[in-house]
């Protein structure tokens, strides 16, 4: 996990300058301005020129500012990069990776941009989208290739498509693959961030989806309307009770280790290292969201 908190990760449309604004009035945790599949093909020059202008030209306050471009190999990566990288974003959302080279591409581009404009090397972070059958299966390099990436994004649709799966409101069909994502993003020390939930008009699946995905380990989800934005970080932060609850722990475990035992009972349930490490975790979550 790093630092910064990104419960919520909001694409918006890099044509469309009125979501843009209003993505600014959302506190949402990231701002994804989007030239990928959100922005039609004969649009992708006005979303370079739109966003290059609101990085430019709009305070997004407390929100990290992402970019993302097309895909590598798509030929539109190179200008995407070059029309935006002026406008200093935070990070850079790369889709549809399959490969480390595909990433150290990226992260070399963004190097040499850094020294030019004496920028800090390292920076501008890398987060990217892990959303096919091969994108699955060459994990361990991808997660491991730069010290730049900070996130795996999880991308359900792209994935049911790739592999031939058809999506259900269970999601057993990319089960594993969402699986595998949280995993090799905590084994390299990144934050692992959940697949979209379309259906924007039911808050009650959206709500079941994202503590489903807290409960997974991810720290945050993708959305893509600003309904979406409350219900989500309110599932990735710890609630009153769950914070409560592991100050308990904490403080019974910190008791009994003084006085020599390193497992002891508390309401009934035992309670050892990996317990103690888990509410430590919840305690780490809320005050990085600026709870306790
Ligand atoms: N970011 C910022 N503002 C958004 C937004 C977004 N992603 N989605 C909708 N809004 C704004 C609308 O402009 C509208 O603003 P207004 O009331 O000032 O006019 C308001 O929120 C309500 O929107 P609504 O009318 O319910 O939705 P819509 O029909 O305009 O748009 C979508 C529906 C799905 C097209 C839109 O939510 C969207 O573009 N989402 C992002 C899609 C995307 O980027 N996909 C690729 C990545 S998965
Ligand atoms: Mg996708």
């Amino acid at each position: 996990m790093t630092n910064r908190v990104r419960r919520g990760l909001l694409y918006i449309p890099g044509d469309d300058m009125h979501k843009i604004r209003k993505a600014t009035t959302l506190g949402v945790d990231s701002v994804c301005l989007d030239m990928e599949d959100g922005v039609a093909l004969n649009h992708k020059e006005a979303a370079r020129a739109t966003i290059a202008e609101a990085l430019r030209m709009i305070s997004f306050g407390r929100s990290e500012r992402l970019v993302r471009i097309n895909p590598i190999g798509s030929g539109l990566e190179t200008e995407d990069l070059l029309a935006t990288i002026g406008g200093h974003p935070d990070g850079y959302v790369l889709p549809k990776v399959e490969s480390a080279e595909q990433v150290e591409w990226l992260c070399w581009r963004l190097t040499g941009a850094e020294q030019a404009r004496g920028w800090p090397i390292g920076s501008i972070r890398v987060l990217v989208l892990i959303e096919t059958a091969l994108g699955i299966v060459n994990l361990r390099p991808v997660a491991n290739c730069d010290r730049r990436l900070a996130a795996l994004i999880f991308g359900a649709e792209d994935l049911a498509g790739d592999i031939g799966a058809t999506r259900t409101r269970e999601g057993w069909e990319v089960f594993y693959a969402r699986s595998a994502v949280v995993t090799h993003a905590a084994a390299a020390g990144l934050d692992a961030i959940d697949m979209v939930c379309i259906d924007f008009e039911d808050t009650e699946r959206l709500t079941c989806e994202a503590l489903e995905g807290a409960r997974l380990g991810f720290v945050g989800k993708q959305i893509i309307h600003p309904n979406q934005v409350e219900p989500v970080q309110a599932a990735f932060t710890p609630s009153d009770d769950a914070i409560a609850h592991a100050r308990r722990i904490v403080q019974a475990f910190k008791e009994h280790q003084n006085g020599g035992a390193g497992v002891f009972a508390l309401d009934g349930k035992m309670i050892d290292m990996p317990v103690v490490k888990a509410a430590q975790r919840v305690l780490d979550k809320a005050k990085a969201a600026g709870k306790a």
